[in-house]
Protein backbone atom coordinates (compact mmCIF):
# COMPACT_ATOMS: atom_id res chain seq x y z
CA UNK A 1 0.00 0.00 0.00
CA UNK A 2 1.07 3.40 -0.55
CA UNK A 3 1.88 5.58 2.83
CA UNK A 4 -0.88 7.61 3.91
CA UNK A 5 -0.96 11.37 2.19
CA UNK A 6 1.50 10.27 -0.06
CA UNK A 7 0.04 11.97 -3.60
CA UNK A 8 0.22 9.96 -6.59
CA UNK A 9 1.54 11.22 -9.46
CA UNK A 10 1.37 9.73 -13.10
CA UNK A 11 3.11 10.82 -16.51
CA UNK A 12 0.46 10.75 -18.90
CA UNK A 13 1.77 10.37 -22.47
CA UNK A 14 -0.71 11.36 -25.08
CA UNK A 15 -0.06 9.66 -28.78
CA UNK A 16 -3.38 11.15 -29.44
CA UNK A 17 -5.41 14.43 -30.18
CA UNK A 18 -7.70 14.09 -26.73
CA UNK A 19 -10.22 17.65 -27.42
CA UNK A 20 -12.91 15.59 -29.33
CA UNK A 21 -13.48 17.96 -31.54
CA UNK A 22 -14.22 15.50 -34.34
CA UNK A 23 -17.63 15.22 -32.57
CA UNK A 24 -19.40 17.93 -34.67
CA UNK A 25 -18.29 16.60 -37.64
CA UNK A 26 -18.83 13.07 -37.27
CA UNK A 27 -22.88 13.90 -35.93
CA UNK A 28 -23.17 16.48 -38.65
CA UNK A 29 -21.98 13.91 -41.11
CA UNK A 30 -24.10 11.19 -40.19
CA UNK A 31 -27.16 12.66 -39.76
CA UNK A 32 -26.90 13.60 -42.98
CA UNK A 33 -25.87 10.82 -44.71
CA UNK A 34 -28.52 7.88 -45.82
CA UNK A 35 -29.64 6.29 -43.78
CA UNK A 36 -28.70 8.21 -40.85
CA UNK A 37 -26.50 7.03 -38.41
CA UNK A 38 -24.16 8.18 -34.97
CA UNK A 39 -21.04 6.43 -33.84
CA UNK A 40 -21.81 4.66 -30.52
CA UNK A 41 -18.64 6.19 -29.13
CA UNK A 42 -20.85 9.05 -27.77
CA UNK A 43 -22.96 7.37 -25.93
CA UNK A 44 -19.99 7.53 -22.98
CA UNK A 45 -20.16 10.99 -21.53
CA UNK A 46 -20.83 11.09 -17.83
CA UNK A 47 -24.19 10.44 -17.57
CA UNK A 48 -23.82 7.21 -20.69
CA UNK A 49 -20.60 5.61 -18.19
CA UNK A 50 -22.94 5.20 -15.52
CA UNK A 51 -25.71 4.26 -17.19
CA UNK A 52 -23.58 1.55 -18.93
CA UNK A 53 -22.90 0.52 -15.29
CA UNK A 54 -26.22 0.27 -14.72
CA UNK A 55 -26.66 -1.80 -17.68
CA UNK A 56 -24.61 -4.44 -16.60
CA UNK A 57 -26.25 -5.11 -13.54
CA UNK A 58 -29.86 -5.58 -15.16
CA UNK A 59 -30.78 -9.34 -14.83
CA UNK A 60 -31.11 -9.59 -18.75
CA UNK A 61 -27.70 -8.50 -19.33
CA UNK A 62 -25.20 -11.70 -18.86
CA UNK A 63 -22.45 -10.51 -21.04
CA UNK A 64 -20.54 -8.59 -17.31
CA UNK A 65 -21.38 -11.03 -15.13
CA UNK A 66 -20.78 -13.99 -17.38
CA UNK A 67 -17.30 -13.07 -18.28
CA UNK A 68 -16.69 -11.89 -14.57
CA UNK A 69 -17.46 -15.36 -13.42
CA UNK A 70 -14.90 -16.80 -16.13
CA UNK A 71 -12.69 -14.65 -15.18
CA UNK A 72 -12.84 -15.31 -11.60
CA UNK A 73 -13.16 -19.59 -11.96
CA UNK A 74 -10.20 -19.72 -14.82
CA UNK A 75 -8.06 -16.72 -12.92
CA UNK A 76 -5.02 -19.26 -12.28
CA UNK A 77 -4.95 -21.18 -15.41
CA UNK A 78 -5.21 -18.33 -17.60
CA UNK A 79 -2.34 -16.52 -15.24
CA UNK A 80 -0.38 -19.88 -16.36
CA UNK A 81 -1.35 -19.59 -20.28
CA UNK A 82 0.28 -15.49 -20.16
CA UNK A 83 3.49 -16.80 -18.12
CA UNK A 84 4.87 -14.01 -15.86
CA UNK A 85 6.36 -10.54 -15.77
CA UNK A 86 3.49 -9.56 -18.56
CA UNK A 87 3.35 -5.85 -19.17
CA UNK A 88 -0.79 -5.84 -19.07
CA UNK A 89 -1.96 -3.16 -21.75
CA UNK A 90 -5.62 -2.80 -21.95
CA UNK A 91 -7.77 -1.04 -24.41
CA UNK A 92 -10.46 1.30 -23.20
CA UNK A 93 -9.91 3.14 -19.46
CA UNK A 94 -9.63 -0.49 -17.61
CA UNK A 95 -12.90 -2.09 -16.55
CA UNK A 96 -12.64 -1.83 -12.99
CA UNK A 97 -13.36 -5.16 -11.81
CA UNK A 98 -12.13 -7.25 -14.19
CA UNK A 99 -8.82 -5.44 -14.99
CA UNK A 100 -8.49 -5.82 -10.80
CA UNK A 101 -9.31 -9.70 -11.22
CA UNK A 102 -6.60 -9.97 -14.15
CA UNK A 103 -3.96 -8.66 -12.15
CA UNK A 104 -4.55 -10.51 -8.99
CA UNK A 105 -4.31 -13.42 -11.31
CA UNK A 106 -1.20 -12.94 -13.38
CA UNK A 107 1.97 -13.64 -11.91
CA UNK A 108 4.44 -10.82 -11.14
CA UNK A 109 3.26 -8.59 -14.07
CA UNK A 110 5.25 -5.75 -14.32
CA UNK A 111 3.55 -2.61 -15.27
CA UNK A 112 -0.15 -1.65 -16.23
CA UNK A 113 -0.80 0.37 -19.54
CA UNK A 114 -4.43 1.15 -20.19
CA UNK A 115 -4.77 3.13 -23.47
CA UNK A 116 -7.64 5.63 -23.71
CA UNK A 117 -8.93 8.80 -25.52
CA UNK A 118 -10.34 10.60 -22.17
CA UNK A 119 -7.91 11.85 -20.26
CA UNK A 120 -10.41 11.88 -16.68
CA UNK A 121 -11.37 8.08 -17.44
CA UNK A 122 -7.40 7.07 -17.70
CA UNK A 123 -6.90 9.67 -14.63
CA UNK A 124 -9.59 7.82 -12.40
CA UNK A 125 -8.61 4.19 -13.32
CA UNK A 126 -4.86 4.13 -12.86
CA UNK A 127 -5.43 6.13 -9.23
CA UNK A 128 -7.79 3.56 -8.16
CA UNK A 129 -5.15 0.69 -9.18
CA UNK A 130 -2.34 2.08 -7.86
CA UNK A 131 -3.87 1.92 -4.25
CA UNK A 132 -4.35 -1.61 -4.55
CA UNK A 133 -1.03 -2.71 -6.75
CA UNK A 134 1.73 -0.68 -5.89
CA UNK A 135 4.32 -3.74 -7.28
CA UNK A 136 2.54 -3.08 -11.00
CA UNK A 137 3.94 0.55 -12.43
CA UNK A 138 0.99 2.35 -13.53
CA UNK A 139 1.48 4.00 -17.17
CA UNK A 140 -1.41 5.53 -18.50
CA UNK A 141 -1.58 5.90 -22.40
CA UNK A 142 -3.30 9.22 -23.65
CA UNK A 143 -4.72 7.71 -26.99
CA UNK A 144 -6.66 6.01 -29.61
CA UNK A 145 -6.08 2.92 -29.37
CA UNK A 146 -7.16 2.16 -32.88
CA UNK A 147 -4.16 3.80 -34.06
CA UNK A 148 -0.92 2.37 -33.23
CA UNK A 149 1.00 3.46 -30.79
CA UNK A 150 4.18 3.25 -29.36
CA UNK A 151 4.43 1.64 -26.04
CA UNK A 152 6.48 2.70 -22.84
CA UNK A 153 9.57 1.54 -21.35
CA UNK A 154 8.55 0.12 -17.80
CA UNK A 155 11.21 0.52 -15.18
CA UNK A 156 11.25 -3.75 -15.02
CA UNK A 157 12.11 -5.50 -18.32
CA UNK A 158 8.42 -7.27 -19.21
CA UNK A 159 8.62 -11.23 -20.86
CA UNK A 160 5.92 -10.35 -22.77
CA UNK A 161 3.00 -7.71 -23.65
CA UNK A 162 -0.41 -8.99 -22.80
CA UNK A 163 -3.66 -7.18 -24.51
CA UNK A 164 -6.60 -6.94 -22.25
CA UNK A 165 -10.07 -6.31 -24.47
CA UNK A 166 -12.50 -7.56 -21.96
CA UNK A 167 -16.39 -6.92 -22.48
CA UNK A 168 -17.34 -7.99 -25.85
CA UNK A 169 -16.36 -4.27 -26.82
CA UNK A 170 -14.89 -5.47 -29.97
CA UNK A 171 -18.43 -6.42 -31.06
CA UNK A 172 -19.07 -2.94 -31.33
CA UNK A 173 -16.81 -2.49 -34.55
CA UNK A 174 -17.55 -3.81 -38.09
CA UNK A 175 -16.39 -6.79 -39.39
CA UNK A 176 -13.29 -4.53 -41.37
CA UNK A 177 -12.82 -2.01 -38.24
CA UNK A 178 -12.65 -5.31 -35.94
CA UNK A 179 -10.23 -6.74 -38.16
CA UNK A 180 -8.20 -3.72 -38.50
CA UNK A 181 -8.10 -3.81 -34.77
CA UNK A 182 -6.85 -7.66 -34.31
CA UNK A 183 -3.79 -6.40 -36.95
CA UNK A 184 -2.61 -3.40 -34.51
CA UNK A 185 -3.06 -5.74 -31.66
CA UNK A 186 -0.90 -8.43 -33.50
CA UNK A 187 1.95 -5.73 -34.48
CA UNK A 188 1.81 -4.17 -30.46
CA UNK A 189 2.17 -7.62 -28.89
CA UNK A 190 5.54 -8.85 -30.32
CA UNK A 191 6.50 -11.89 -30.82
CA UNK A 192 6.00 -13.46 -27.69
CA UNK A 193 2.92 -11.49 -26.31
CA UNK A 194 -0.99 -12.36 -26.79
CA UNK A 195 -4.30 -10.36 -26.43
CA UNK A 196 -7.08 -11.55 -24.53
CA UNK A 197 -10.10 -10.87 -25.63
CA UNK A 198 -13.83 -11.36 -24.19
CA UNK A 199 -16.57 -11.95 -27.20
CA UNK A 200 -20.14 -12.67 -26.97
CA UNK A 201 -21.23 -16.12 -28.62
CA UNK A 202 -23.93 -16.42 -30.70
CA UNK A 203 -26.96 -17.86 -29.01
CA UNK A 204 -31.04 -17.80 -28.84
CA UNK A 205 -32.32 -14.34 -30.39
CA UNK A 206 -34.61 -13.96 -27.77
CA UNK A 207 -31.93 -13.93 -24.85
CA UNK A 208 -29.89 -11.71 -26.99
CA UNK A 209 -32.74 -9.54 -27.84
CA UNK A 210 -33.55 -9.11 -23.86
CA UNK A 211 -30.01 -8.02 -23.16
CA UNK A 212 -30.42 -5.25 -25.19
CA UNK A 213 -34.26 -4.43 -24.04
CA UNK A 214 -33.77 -4.64 -20.34
CA UNK A 215 -37.44 -4.29 -18.75
CA UNK A 216 -36.44 -1.65 -16.64
CA UNK A 217 -35.87 0.52 -19.66
CA UNK A 218 -32.11 1.51 -19.02
CA UNK A 219 -30.68 0.29 -21.63
CA UNK A 220 -33.46 2.66 -23.64
CA UNK A 221 -32.65 5.75 -21.45
CA UNK A 222 -28.72 4.86 -22.35
CA UNK A 223 -29.37 4.88 -26.40
CA UNK A 224 -31.59 8.32 -25.89
CA UNK A 225 -29.24 9.79 -23.72
CA UNK A 226 -27.07 10.29 -26.75
CA UNK A 227 -29.58 12.66 -28.14
CA UNK A 228 -29.31 14.72 -24.41
CA UNK A 229 -25.91 14.50 -25.46
CA UNK A 230 -26.08 16.17 -28.90
CA UNK A 231 -28.85 19.03 -27.42
CA UNK A 232 -26.23 19.88 -24.71
CA UNK A 233 -23.29 19.59 -26.62
CA UNK A 234 -23.29 20.76 -30.13
CA UNK A 235 -26.69 22.96 -29.34
CA UNK A 236 -29.29 20.34 -31.12
CA UNK A 237 -33.14 20.34 -30.38
CA UNK A 238 -34.10 16.61 -30.20
CA UNK A 239 -37.28 16.52 -28.24
CA UNK A 240 -36.51 13.30 -26.36
CA UNK A 241 -40.37 11.80 -26.53
CA UNK A 242 -40.36 12.39 -30.11
CA UNK A 243 -37.94 8.95 -30.29
CA UNK A 244 -37.81 5.64 -29.17
CA UNK A 245 -35.08 2.89 -28.82
CA UNK A 246 -34.96 0.10 -30.66
CA UNK A 247 -32.79 -3.08 -30.40
CA UNK A 248 -33.59 -6.07 -32.95
CA UNK A 249 -31.16 -9.52 -33.57
CA UNK A 250 -30.06 -9.54 -37.41
CA UNK A 251 -29.09 -13.18 -37.78
CA UNK A 252 -28.01 -12.84 -41.27
CA UNK A 253 -25.79 -10.26 -39.83
CA UNK A 254 -24.89 -11.89 -36.75
CA UNK A 255 -25.32 -8.62 -34.54
CA UNK A 256 -27.77 -7.44 -32.81
CA UNK A 257 -28.81 -3.71 -34.23
CA UNK A 258 -29.60 -0.84 -32.43
CA UNK A 259 -31.83 2.12 -33.44
CA UNK A 260 -33.17 5.10 -32.82
CA UNK A 261 -36.95 5.31 -34.37
CA UNK A 262 -38.70 8.82 -34.94
CA UNK A 263 -41.93 8.55 -33.48
CA UNK A 264 -43.83 11.26 -36.47
CA UNK A 265 -42.32 13.56 -39.25
CA UNK A 266 -40.15 16.27 -37.30
CA UNK A 267 -37.55 18.48 -37.87
CA UNK A 268 -34.31 18.74 -35.45
CA UNK A 269 -31.73 21.47 -35.59
CA UNK A 270 -28.21 20.65 -35.53
CA UNK A 271 -26.37 23.62 -35.17
CA UNK A 272 -27.17 25.90 -38.24
CA UNK A 273 -28.46 22.65 -40.20
CA UNK A 274 -32.22 21.37 -40.42
CA UNK A 275 -32.71 17.62 -40.60
CA UNK A 276 -35.73 15.98 -41.49
CA UNK A 277 -36.77 12.50 -39.96
CA UNK A 278 -39.90 10.76 -41.21
CA UNK A 279 -42.37 8.80 -39.10
CA UNK A 280 -40.74 5.50 -38.38
CA UNK A 281 -37.57 6.81 -40.17
CA UNK A 282 -34.79 4.79 -38.16
CA UNK A 283 -30.99 6.31 -36.93
CA UNK A 284 -28.34 3.10 -36.54
CA UNK A 285 -26.52 3.85 -33.26
CA UNK A 286 -25.01 0.52 -32.26
CA UNK A 287 -23.66 -2.85 -33.48
CA UNK A 288 -23.36 -5.53 -30.81
CA UNK A 289 -21.68 -8.26 -32.95
CA UNK A 290 -22.05 -11.76 -31.71
CA UNK A 291 -19.34 -14.67 -32.96
CA UNK A 292 -19.66 -18.65 -32.97
CA UNK A 293 -15.87 -19.60 -31.98
CA UNK A 294 -14.72 -20.55 -35.74
CA UNK A 295 -16.15 -17.44 -37.02
CA UNK A 296 -13.92 -16.11 -34.53
CA UNK A 297 -10.96 -17.93 -35.32
CA UNK A 298 -11.13 -17.46 -38.72
CA UNK A 299 -11.68 -13.44 -38.67
CA UNK A 300 -8.06 -14.23 -35.83
CA UNK A 301 -6.19 -16.07 -38.83
CA UNK A 302 -6.56 -13.17 -41.26
CA UNK A 303 -4.97 -10.84 -39.11
CA UNK A 304 -2.04 -13.27 -38.26
CA UNK A 305 -3.48 -13.97 -35.66
CA UNK A 306 -4.61 -17.35 -33.86
CA UNK A 307 -6.74 -18.95 -31.01
CA UNK A 308 -4.28 -20.67 -28.58
CA UNK A 309 -6.82 -20.89 -25.71
CA UNK A 310 -10.72 -20.45 -24.73
CA UNK A 311 -12.26 -20.44 -21.74
CA UNK A 312 -16.31 -20.22 -21.86
CA UNK A 313 -18.86 -20.14 -19.68
CA UNK A 314 -21.10 -23.98 -18.76
CA UNK A 315 -23.30 -22.16 -21.08
CA UNK A 316 -21.25 -21.65 -23.50
CA UNK A 317 -22.93 -17.66 -23.39
CA UNK A 318 -19.19 -15.77 -23.19
CA UNK A 319 -15.85 -16.50 -24.21
CA UNK A 320 -12.45 -15.10 -23.25
CA UNK A 321 -9.79 -16.51 -25.73
CA UNK A 322 -5.80 -15.78 -26.27
CA UNK A 323 -4.74 -15.08 -29.19
CA UNK A 324 -0.79 -15.11 -29.82
CA UNK A 325 0.82 -14.53 -33.62
CA UNK A 326 0.33 -17.32 -35.62
CA UNK A 327 1.37 -18.96 -38.55
CA UNK A 328 -1.24 -17.12 -41.33
CA UNK A 329 -0.69 -13.89 -42.71
CA UNK A 330 1.46 -11.21 -41.28
CA UNK A 331 -0.53 -8.04 -40.65
CA UNK A 332 -0.62 -5.45 -43.01
CA UNK A 333 -0.76 -1.90 -41.72
C1 LIG B 1 -19.78 -1.88 -24.51
N1 LIG B 1 -20.51 -2.82 -25.34
C2 LIG B 1 -19.80 -4.10 -25.45
C3 LIG B 1 -21.93 -2.99 -24.99
C4 LIG B 1 -22.60 -4.05 -25.90
O1 LIG B 1 -23.08 -5.05 -25.37
O2 LIG B 1 -22.58 -3.87 -27.11
C5 LIG B 1 -22.67 -1.67 -25.08
C6 LIG B 1 -24.14 -1.81 -24.84
N2 LIG B 1 -25.06 -1.29 -25.58
C7 LIG B 1 -26.25 -1.60 -25.10
N3 LIG B 1 -26.09 -2.36 -24.04
C8 LIG B 1 -24.75 -2.51 -23.85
Amino acid sequence: MKPPGRPLHFEYRTDADTNGGGMAADVRRGLQSDPKRLPSKYFYDARGSDLFEQICAQPEYYLTRVELGILRRHGPDLARAIGERAMLVEYGSGSGVKTRLLLEALIDPVAYVPVEISASALKQSVEQLAARFDQVQMLPLCADFNTRVALPTPRREPRSVLIFFPGSTLGNFEQTEALQLLRVMHDEMGAQGAALIGIDLKKDPAVLEAAYNDAAGVTAAFTLNLLSRLNRELGADFDLSQFVHRARYNAQAGRIETHIVSRVDQQVRLQQARIEFAACEKMLVEYSCKYSLPEFDAMASRAGLQVTRTWTDDDQRFALLLLRRGAGPASTA
